[in-house]
Order: C-alpha cells, then sequence, then structure tokens
C-alpha cells in the first residue's frame, strides 16, 4: 500500500537522486569517498561520493545502522536526548547532537538538510503522536532545497492491529488497536507526506519486534532480568513478529539502492513463533553453552498459556514477500533460532568479572 502516490513524482526522485552535493562548507563536511555496493567484479571498489546519513535518534538500530554505514565510508550524523551519548556517539566517530524532537533546533535542521538521506527513529509519544511533526511547517521550510535525496521512517508492524492471526500484508485493511499504534500510523503519513512535499525518495519500514547483539532473549536471561509486565502480556501470544537488526539494516541499504515513492514494507522474519517457545530455545542456548562450566540459572518465567486478565487479543502474522521480492532482501536471519544461535556465538563468557 501507498499512502496516495503522486503520479510523475518518482521520476523527479530519480532525477534529484543522481545529484551531488554542493553546500555546505568543504571544511564543515570533508569530502568523503563511500562505497555503496561493494567491491565490483574487477575488484575495483565503486566509489559514490559525498553520501551523507543523518540519524533522527541514534538508540539500538540507529547505532547499528550507523556502524554498517561508517563502515562503507558513509559520513553519519545524528542526534540523542543526552550529552553523555552525544560523548559516546563522537568517540564512536560521528557528528552527534543532543535534540529535542519537542523543541527541535533549527540549527540542527540545517545540518540535517546538507546530509543525502535521513533516518527517521524517533518513536510517538502518548497523547502528542510524533513530536518532531508536531513542527511539520518548520520542518518542511528548514529541510527544504537542501541535499536531502532518500526519507526514511522506521514504524511498527503494530499498525495492523488484530488480524485473528491470519496473515497481513502491507496492503492489508490498518486496525490500530492502540493510542500508540494510531499515533504511528499518523507518523507514518505524516512523514511520507513530508517527502513528497520535498520531492525525496519516501520509505516506510513496519518493523517487527528488534532483537540482535546486546537485546536478545539470550541477554534478558544473562542480565536476570524479570519480564515487564507488558512483555509477559505479550508472551502469551501465538504469534510474534521480530526482526534481528542486522536484517534491518539489509533493507535499508537495500532501499539505499532502489528508493521508491512512499513504499511501505514490512520487515519481519519469516517465523512469527511465541515468545514462550523463543525463551525455551534460547534457555537451552544459554545451558548448553555456559551451563556444562558448573554454573546454574535461574531463568525468567515466560507464560505459555493465556492469562486470565490483560489478554492481548492482537494476533497477527506478518507477511514480508514484499521486502523479498521489491528489496531482494535474503535474510541472514530467517527464524529467531538462527538470530539467537549467531548472538550466542558470538557472545564472550558474560559470567567472567
Ligand atoms: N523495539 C522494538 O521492538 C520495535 C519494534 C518496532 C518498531 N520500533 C521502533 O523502531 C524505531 C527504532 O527502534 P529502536 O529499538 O532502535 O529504538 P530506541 O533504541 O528506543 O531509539 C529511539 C531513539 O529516539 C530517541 N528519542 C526518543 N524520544 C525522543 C525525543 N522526544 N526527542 C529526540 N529523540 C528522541 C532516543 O534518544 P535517547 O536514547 O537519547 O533517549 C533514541 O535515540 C523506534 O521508533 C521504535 O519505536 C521498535
Amino acid at each position: 500500500m501507498e499512502v496516495g502516490a503522486a503520479p510523475g513524482s518518482l521520476r523527479l526522485i530519480q532525477l534529484r537522486i543522481g545529484r551531488r552535493i554542493s553546500n555546505p562548507s568543504p571544511s564543515f563536511y570533508p569530502k568523503v569517498r563511500c562505497n555503496l555496493k561493494g567491491a565490483g567484479s574487477n575488484g575495483v571498489e565503486p566509489i559514490s561520493q559525498n553520501l551523507r546519513m543523518f540519524i533522527l535518534g541514534m538508540g539500538f538500530v540507529g547505532q547499528y545502522f550507523a556502524a554498517d554505514l561508517k563502515q562503507k565510508g558513509w559520513v553519519v550524523s545524528g542526534t540523542c536526548t543526552s550529552t553523555a551519548m552525544k560523548m559516546k556517539l563522537e568517540q564512536m566517530g560521528y557528528d552527534a547532537y543532543v535534540f529535542d524532537a519537542n523543541e527541535p533546533q533549527v540549527e540542527v535542521l540545517d545540518i540535517m538538510k546538507y546530509h543525502t538521506h535521513l533516518l527517521i527513529s524517533i518513536p510517538p509519544v502518548p497523547d502528542i503522536g510524533d513530536p518532531l511533526l508536531q513542527h511539520k511547517e518548520l520542518l518542511k521550510s528548514r529541510l527544504r532545497d537542501g541535499n536531502l535525496q532518500w526519507l526514511s521512517y522506521l514504524s511498527s508492524t503494530r499498525v495492523y492491529g488484530d488480524s485473528g492471526g491470519a496473515w497481513v500484508d502491507e496492503d492489508h485493511p490498518i486496525m490500530p488497536t492502540s493510542e500508540l499504534a494510531r499515533s504511528r500510523l499518523a507518523a507514518e503519513e505524516g512523514w511520507s507526506r513530508l517527502g513528497q512535499d520535498l520531492e525525496i525518495a519516501v520509505q516506510i519500514f513496519r518493523l517487527g519486534g528488534i532483537y540482535g547483539p546486546g537485546r536478545s532473549a539470550i541477554d534478558t536471561i544473562i542480565k536476570k532480568e524479570p519480564l515487564s509486565p507488558s512483555q509477559r502480556k505479550r508472551s502469551s501470544r501465538r504469534y510474534t513478529s521480530r526482526i534481528h537488526v542486522s536484517d534491518i539494516c539489509q533493507a535499508l541499504n537495500a532501499s539505499i539502492e532502489k528508493p521508491s515513492n512512499r513504499r511501505i514494507y514490512n520487515i519481519v522474519d519469516d517465523d512469527p513463533a511465541p515468545r514462550a517457545e523463543v525463551f525455551k530455545f534460547a534457555q537451552n542456548l544459554v545451558k548448553s553453552k555456559w551451563q556444562d562450566h558448573g554454573r546454574e540459572f535461574t531463568f525468567p518465567q515466560v507464560p505459555e498459556t493465556l492469562p486470565s486478565e490483560g489478554v492481548s487479543t492482537e494476533e497477527k502474522r506478518v507477511n514480508n514477500a514484499r521486502m523479498k521480492l521489491e528489496l531482494g532482501v535474503k535474510l541472514r536471519y530467517p527464524t529467531y533460532k538462527s538470530g539467537l544461535q549467531d548472538i550466542t556465538d558470538q557472545m564472550s563468557d558474560p559470567f567472567v568479572s
């Protein structure tokens, strides 16, 4: 499903994609040589100059994607909400800005506009909606006539609401069941419209539950974190869509190669398994890797049956065919099993002090 694509605008986008950065001053943005596609068949790296990603919200996905782009030669900038995080991001080699989406600083918007690519990873807030879209006229005026060519918004599969467990693709009717999901949908539409007004490529990515190194069932077990009430509630679902952060990056990279005109993509793996099953698998991985060394573990209790109160009736299985077909994504982690196995394999002994 598109959010009202305008005829002829894709051609405009394609024309703009080929454009070079002309501003701002070279001392602020030194020339870079970026490799978009990796080594060519003749072993020579195809070079594309001046590709710059601005990430609004350098959180879990933002940082993972930033690292991926940086090692390909991109210049990456992004925002966070604290000075401590800004310092950390700068140490990692990024231009970082403390930024409050409720009160956006025009200086940061002006910097943003001289990037070629913009990823929005700031979630909506209850009662407010997307905090930055409260200022959409300001955004429109400050981001116009810059170098932006590509805008992507990280959304959530929660917008689909409840399908009674049926498979849902991007054309499935949207029936958000919560205030937050309705805000998500409004944010999708708002960012999509803004991108259209700026005449740049726009993609909306509906993500399943995100996991990866440092944020997974393995980490929950190792850190001995109890499940939160909302996690317990979601545990009772028959189906939970999830996606490894590395596969989100694959999809984002693919859409940079194939920019679209307000296309929506579900970004989930092939196996919408229940959380209890995932935790059982994770517990076995932890046991077999570390309990053999004489350790005892207490594992979080994950309910396998529906609790009588606070039952989440939101059941759906999210289809990822468009992501594979149109973006050509071949999932590195098609199921939670391969994803968790890899996280465990890469993990050094977390119990050594
Ligand atoms: N986690 C999931 O399973 C899941 C599933 C589907 C979709 N999503 C969505 O996908 C996106 C990326 O997920 P993620 O897990 O990488 O998120 P995340 O780690 O929570 O990162 C969110 C980023 O947004 C920033 N932020 C939050 N409120 C802000 C505000 N008012 N002003 C400025 N910045 C603000 C945060 O800054 P600080 O960290 O400095 O506060 C952080 O950098 C998010 O929109 C998330 O809601 C998540």
